[in-house]
């Protein structure tokens, strides 16, 4: 069966101030369905930058990356914007450093709108069902505002997995959360990925959970 995932002779440059900076140099990878691939490197190595060419959200300058979702096979570089969005809709999730709720909604309804984007029946009921399962019980018709870090971010896993995508691409997912907190956060999102056999492609600074993956990817690694 192929992979999940296919990274081949990926590259990726940027012009900064008039000279080209090389990011992502032939990178070749590859991920199968249900893993977990960690992704390491300094600041600056190109690791969000990976996650956008993953998503779809930029191009890479040479190689491909194919995707093996729902029996058929997605190059995001060779769909239109709109077949890209729908795309990323369907078949990711995401959960980022900064949480990225939208302020004006309760935890629900942040879930609940990712449903509605996928045109899914019941998507209260089934941000019901996924804050309940995060333990967010009490908390779920509370604004982002008033919720912890750890919660804003249980409720940011719940909406990343709504939808049922096949993969989560996570930033930097306990970034901004204290050591105990990550932990247990970071603990209850690998257990439901791991219920559920969904893959995830983790872009972390921490050793600990660097190690803890499928594969590893360290970027930036060349002098
Ligand atoms: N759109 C862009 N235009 C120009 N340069 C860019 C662009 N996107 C990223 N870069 C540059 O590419 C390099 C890699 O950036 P990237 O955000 O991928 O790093 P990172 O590994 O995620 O770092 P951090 O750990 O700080 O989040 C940086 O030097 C950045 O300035
Ligand atoms: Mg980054």
């Amino acid at each position: 069966m192929a992979a999940l995932l296919e990274v081949t002779g990926v590259s990726r440059s940027f012009l900064q101030g008039g000279r080209r900076i090389s990011v992502l140099s032939d990178l070749s990878f590859s991920l199968e369905a249900g893993r977990r691939l960690t992704v390491t490197g300094r600041s600056g190595s190109g690791k969000s930058t990976l996650l956008n060419l993953l998503a779809g959200l930029d191009r890479p300058d040479a190689g491909s990356i194919r995707w093996q979702l729902s029996g058929r096979a997605w190059d995001p570089a060779t769909l239109d914007e709109r077949e890209r969005t729908a795309f990323r809709r369907r078949h990711l999730g995401f959960v980022f450093q900064f949480f990225n709720l939208v302020p004006t909604l309760t935890a629900r309804e942040n879930v609940a709108l990712m449903a509605e984007l996928n045109g899914l029946d019941d998507a209260m009921e089934r941000a019901r069902q996924r804050l309940l399962r995060l333990g967010l019980d009490d908390r779920m018709d509370a604004f982002p505002e008033t919720l912890s870090g750890g919660e804003q971010q249980r409720v940011a896993i719940a909406r990343a997995l709504v939808h049922e995508p096949a993969v989560v691409l996570a930033d930097e997912p306990t970034g901004n959360l204290d050591r105990e907190t990550g932990d247990a956060v970071f603990a209850e999102l690998i257990s439901v990925l791991a219920e559920e056999q969904r893959a995830l492609v983790l872009v972390t600074h921490d050793p600990e959970l660097a190690l803890g993956g499928d594969g590893h990817l360290a970027l930036g690694t060349r002098a």
